[in-house]
């Protein structure tokens, strides 16, 4: 069974997140404390009212943090709602900065505010090292006019970017904790180039039906820490991309949206290395994928030492999948010979219901087979009908109790002509939509 305090202290994470609005202290007192410089974000002119623009209070008030000489932590009080246009907080910084954000960061509503800006940034950090975020406090992205221009929802509208709520580049040494969003405009928390990350007591609330709202995205990082984290929204839980490794992910509980993700990996013939990785802990509600690696075609480089364990899948489409078909574009992708290479992926405790009969699917690349994949004490039943599993090139061990017993070959690979890939053969084209 899927372990008992886990389970309970995910449902307190989650109980807590939702009443985020009824416990907000007012009058948030200021002071020096040992050395610690702490600047008020009112102080710099913000009316903190939730219409007027306190952008310019909040560039004044992280300029002054950042080139603070000594540590600096930023007040964003509670009980009030600060409206920020698109900005970027550019480090280095001189000491060690904290943001507090106890009371609301919103976002302006409508999309004409980044005309002639970056469409890809609303919040956005580069380049600090020895950041904390924490507060107890809600950022609001007020993604509901980006949603409705998006091509996901209309395919009349042409596909453009929308904005991260809050991205994180290259930044290293950073910790962000107890903090909620609301609704964004894409997806909400993005660490990108970063280094040394912990993210703890996140919330993040968006509608099932909004498109590309993904939880948390990781891309290009190394040693990335992910505990006690609820996400509820219209895309991906937590996405890992590009160039990761050592990604930590501990007590998650996803509901709705399209649960946890490797990829996808290697879209457009590029390079990509997903390594050591370990998701230990999730619950997964209603989602599309429960956890999921997914690598485009034509793509080079590995996703290697992966693990899965200790999850819990409640009414989700596709507990386990792999899938190397990946294609997520209006136009076919073409068979190609190169592929992202699966190697060293272990499911283990993976326990629960699927809400269609595919429960496994570890549909893998002709050219390059998945290799090493380790399936141990897994047990999945369809809501209805009977679970099934499906392998395409997929080869690996299995062990322990196993519903429905896993389809993995345990032969050695044998070595096929590039020249396979070209041929059509067995592998429903529907695997290519997921
Ligand atoms: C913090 O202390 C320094 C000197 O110790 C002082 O100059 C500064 O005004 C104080 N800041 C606040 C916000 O009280
Ligand atoms: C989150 O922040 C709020 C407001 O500062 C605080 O009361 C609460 O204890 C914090 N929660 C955690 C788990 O740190
Ligand atoms: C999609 O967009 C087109 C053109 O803007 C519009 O005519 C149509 O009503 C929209 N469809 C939906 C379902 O919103
Ligand atoms: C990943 O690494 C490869 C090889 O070092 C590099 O060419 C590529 O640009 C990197 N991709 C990203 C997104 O950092
Ligand atoms: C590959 O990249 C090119 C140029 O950036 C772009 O036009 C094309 O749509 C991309 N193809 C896919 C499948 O994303
Ligand atoms: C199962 O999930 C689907 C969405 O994937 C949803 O439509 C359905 O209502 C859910 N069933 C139950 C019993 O919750
Ligand atoms: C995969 O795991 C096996 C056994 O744990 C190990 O010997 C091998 O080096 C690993 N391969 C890669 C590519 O990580
Ligand atoms: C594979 O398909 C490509 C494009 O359709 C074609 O050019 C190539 O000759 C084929 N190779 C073989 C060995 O059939
Ligand atoms: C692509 O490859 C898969 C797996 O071998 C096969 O099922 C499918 O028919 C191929 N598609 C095309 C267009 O050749």
């Amino acid at each position: 069974m899927l372990n008992r305090s886990i389970y309970l202290l995910l449902i307190i994470t989650i109980a807590k997140g939702f009443s985020p609005l009824i416990q907000l202290p007012t009058n948030e007192l200021y002071r020096n404390i040992s050395r610690t410089v702490v600047l008020c974000i009112d102080d710099f002119g913000a009316k903190g009212d939730g219409f007027t623009d306190d952008t310019k209070s909040l560039q004044d008030v992280w300029e002054v943090a950042c080139s603070s000489s000594s540590r600096a932590k930023i007040v964003i009080p509670s009980g009030k709602s600060y409206l920020v246009r698109p900005t970027d907080f550019a480090g280095p910084c001189l000491s060690k900065v904290t943001l507090r954000v106890s009371g609301f960061i919103v976002a302006p509503k409508s999309p004409a505010v980044w005309e002639g800006l970056d469409v890809r940034k609303w919040l956005y950090f580069h380049g600090v090292k020895h950041l904390k975020v924490e507060g107890g406090g809600i950022i609001n992205g007020v993604g509901k006019k980006w949603w409705e221009r998006s091509c996901k929802t209309n395919d009349s509208n042409p596909c453009t970017h929308a904005p991260t709520a809050l991205t994180f580049r290259r930044c290293w040494n950073l910790k962000v904790k107890n903090i909620t969003f609301f609704n964004s405009q894409r997806m909400h928390l993005a660490f990108i180039h970063c280094k040394h990350v912990a993210a703890s007591g996140i919330n993040i609330i968006a509608p099932a039906d909004s498109p590309n709202t993904d939880g948390i995205h990781i891309s290009a990082s190394t040693n990335v820490k992910l505990e006690n984290i609820a996400i509820r929204t219209g895309d991906d839980c937590i996405s890992i991309v590009s160039n990761s490794s050592r990604i930590r992910i501990k007590n998650v509980f996803c509901g709705a949206g399209h649960g946890i993700s490797i990829g996808g990996l290697g879209k457009n013939n590029s390079y990509a290395s997903v390594e050591d990785v370990v998701v230990n802990g999730a619950v997964l509600f209603d989602t599309e994928n429960g956890v999921r690696i997914k690598t485009w075609q034509g793509g080079r480089g590995f996703a290697r030492k992966i693990t899965f364990e200790n999850v819990w899948m409640n009414n989700v489409s596709n507990p386990i999948i792999i899938n190397q078909y990946y294609c997520d574009s209006p136009v076919t992708c073409t068979n190609q010979t190169s592929a992202v290479k699966i190697e060293n992926v272990s499911f283990s405790g993976i326990r629960g219901t699927s809400a269609t009969e595919d429960a496994i699917i570890l549909a893998c690349s002709d050219s390059y087979p998945c290799k090493r994949l380790y399936l141990k004490n897994i047990e999945l039943t369809a809501s209805s009908g009977t679970a099934k599993s499906f392998c395409w090139e997929a080869y690996g061990t299995s062990s322990g109790l196993l519903y429905p017993k896993p389809c993995i070959s345990s032969g050695d690979i044998i070595i096929r002509h590039l020249v396979k890939s070209n041929s059509t053969s067995s592998l429903p084209h529907d695997y290519a939509l997921f």
